[in-house]
């Protein structure tokens, strides 16, 4: 019989831990792959935007040949329903089930305030690749906090600016009641009072309700020089055929936010001809980089891209950014972080570096729509960027 003698047995145990020393220490080093976790709206009013964000991510990742920081990128994914309550929950999923090195997420800003709160728990690195919430790169930033898209405040501020430069005095408010339409009427709000406007009313429905006929017959009723509303996705594209359905299109301008008609175009028609909005990004920007993207978009996805596209473009880029300068391994956070932070992002929109709370600072496009484009106007604010009340970093 053969027995194994302690002595026989040091050798063997010997090379095993080695081995073992060997693959954690190469896992420390971050030999692996680099685990992304996507918390997106694959489902409800907003399914097409995080189709949209997921599409332009992958986009910029397979131009990198599916490398970031020289690691291949694995992916994860929730659908988070744009329900606020089920988000601290999902981006728990992806923290702790998945261990995600990034969590790259979401559309809506109710969801966004939960993943903001388990990605700070955590310390999770965090992009966010739409939802505007003013507090995320406010009172809530940090330095794990970043953001590829806008705050709520920043288009609503260039919309009001716009209308007090065209001398607009009575306007009148309409959107969704939760965050991102209360803080995209309170940048409107800010910049068209403090010129000189009035907003005489702000009517508000539930998100993500589409019975919008009661409160245009009101609007129609106050007589206001003009009306702002935020609407987005699915009820952005009711709202605008309802406006016109009601014969409002042309008695009562109707301005907004681009999101209105972003993404939209094909499902508004005739509905949505001539509406003028502002928004970080345009179709048809007379850049060599969006002419670029756009044509490897429509080629990869036989889609146009839209604004969406574009923020999950650049959220692969910041990432790229952090990831590029620790070649991968993305347990150095603090050098991710300090290369994220001084990054310039040469996106479709046009080039952009962050803002000391991590959200972008840029310019922000008057657009109207023609066909199937939102065609670019002009700036109308040049270089906005939020006032990240709040925040301390
Ligand atoms: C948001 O909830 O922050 C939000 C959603 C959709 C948009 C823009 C902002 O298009």
């Amino acid at each position: 019989m053969h027995r194994f003698t302690s002595r026989g047995l040091a050798p063997a145990c010997l090379a095993i831990a080695a081995s073992f020393a060997v693959a954690a220490g190469a896992s420390a080093q971050g030999s692996g792959k680099i685990k992304v976790g996507f918390m997106l709206p694959y489902t409800g009013t907003y399914a097409s935007l995080g189709n949209a964000i997921e599409n332009g991510f992958r986009m910029y990742v397979q131009e990198q040949g599916g490398k970031l920081g020289g690691r291949e990128i694995e992916y994860f994914k929730v659908d988070d329903e744009s329900d606020p309550a089920k988000a601290p929950e999902n981006a728990t999923k992806l923290i702790k089930r998945d261990q995600v090195d990034v969590v790259v997420g979401t559309v809506h800003s109710g969801v966004q305030m939960g993943i903001v709160k388990v990605a700070k728990e955590n310390n999770t690195l965090l992009i966010i690749p739409n939802a505007g919430v003013d507090e995320a790169t406010g009172p809530l930033c940090g330095p794990n906090i970043f953001r590829s898209s806008f705050s709520n405040w920043q288009p609503g501020y260039a919309m009001g600016h716009v209308l007090a430069e065209r001398g607009m005095k009575k306007v009148v408010t309409l959107t969704w009641k939760y965050a991102a339409g209360e803080q995209s009427v309170k940048g409107f709000k800010e910049a068209f009072e403090a010129r000189g406007g009035k907003v005489v009313k702000e009517l508000s429905l539930p998100f993500p309700n589409v019975e919008f006929q009661a409160l245009i017959t009101e609007v129609a009723s106050i007589k206001p020089d003009a009306v702002f509303v935020f609407f987005a996705g699915g009820g952005a594209v009711k709202f605008v055929k309802d406006w016109a359905a009601a014969g409002l299109k042309d008695k009562i301008p109707l301005y907004a936010s681009g999101f209105l008609t972003d993404g939209t175009l094909e499902a508004q028609g005739a509905a949505a001809q001539g509406l003028e909005t502002t928004l970080h990004y345009a179709d048809g920007l007379a850049n060599a980089r969006d002419k670029r993207f756009r044509l490897d978009y429509a080629k990869t996805y036989k889609l146009q891209p839209d604004v969406y596209a574009v923020q999950g473009y650049d959220a692969a880029q910041l990432l790229a950014a952090g990831a590029g300068a620790v070649k991968g391994d993305m347990s150095r956070k603090a050098e991710v972080i300090k290369a994220m932070e001084v990054a310039r992002v040469d996106s479709p929109r046009g080039a952009f570096t962050l803002s000391k709370a991590h959200n972008p600072v840029q310019d922000f496009y008057l657009r109207k729509v023609d066909g199937r484009e939102n065609k670019p106007g002009g700036v109308a604010v040049k270089a906005l960027a939020d006032p990240a009340r709040g925040c301390r970093l």
